[in-house]
């Protein structure tokens, strides 16, 4: 399944049910996730970067609770973003938020970004280059310094480790109402199309990126949050 597949208006129209079923802490994950952006800057009116911004869950979830916040969300899937731009039009909140359906090296690097957030993605993207390219492409927008976060499934692969808490989490997914045949395709799908490393490939790639001080600040069995800060070395590799 290609994530124009994942993310079209069908499965769009249910991702904000399903991903609550799915994701143990979900909402917690992104509570937590805007007090370490809003107490990891000391801009004014931070501007921040959210990629892969789906239905709009961060900068709805962050634009109501941070008044002088405002946004540019990035994602490829026009159904998502849809939902995102009729939700922020919903809140009163699309004032403060722009949206371009396509990918973050398309934005211009002129005006770097205060923080930014890159929740429940990286996890699709090989680890040929395409991780750190996608990496790197935010890092290059953002003012050193600043507050990064990252949330993405991860796990070393073909170890006991991933087969154990996959087991749980599907008899866990098996409790939610969903069909024997939709579960049995949803796993498929994540053996198929998941792109799992262990934490310590996230590290490094969050490193080879321009990322400095990292830590893990959220856990939920494949699950794992990192907050990071983009550093303030000089890159020698190529600007994406
Ligand atoms: C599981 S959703 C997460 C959405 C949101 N961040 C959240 O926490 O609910 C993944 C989103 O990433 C988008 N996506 C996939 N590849 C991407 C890429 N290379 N750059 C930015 N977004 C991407 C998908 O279209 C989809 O909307």
């Amino acid at each position: 399944m290609t994530n124009e597949e994942r993310f079209d208006e069908e499965r769009a129209g249910r991702y904000d049910l399903w991903i609550r079923k799915t994701i143990p802490g979900y909402e917690a994950l992104h509570d937590m996730a805007m007090f370490l952006l809003r107490t990891g800057t000391d801009a004014k009116n931070p501007r921040l970067l959210v990629a892969g911004s789906g239905t709009g869950m961060e900068i709805s979830y962050f634009a109501e609770r941070n008044a002088e916040w405002t946004f540019t969300g990035v994602d490829p899937s026009s159904e998502m973003t849809a939902i995102a731009g009729n939700r922020l039009e919903e809140l009163g909140l699309s004032k403060r938020a722009r949206l371009h359906t396509g990918f973050v090296h398309e934005l211009p690097a002129t005006e770097p970004f205060d923080a930014a957030t890159l929740i429940l993605v990286m996890h699709f993207l090989p680890d040929d280059g395409e991780k750190l390219a996608l990496l790197e492409s935010i890092s290059a927008r953002m003012k050193p310094g600043s507050p990064f976060i990252l949330a993405d499934l991860h796990a070393e692969k073909d170890s006991p480790k991933l087969d154990r808490f996959i087991e749980a989490w599907k008899a866990r997914q098996s409790t939610t109402g969903i069909t024997a045949e939709d579960l049995e395709k949803m796993f498929d799908d994540i053996h198929e199309n998941i792109h799992f490393v262990p934490e310590e490939r996230i590290v490094e790639l969050l490193e080879e990126a321009g990322f400095t001080e990292t830590h893990r600040f959220y856990n939920a069995m494949l699950f794992g949050g990192w907050v990071a800060r983009k550093g303030f070395r000089l890159r020698v590799s190529g600007f994406r």
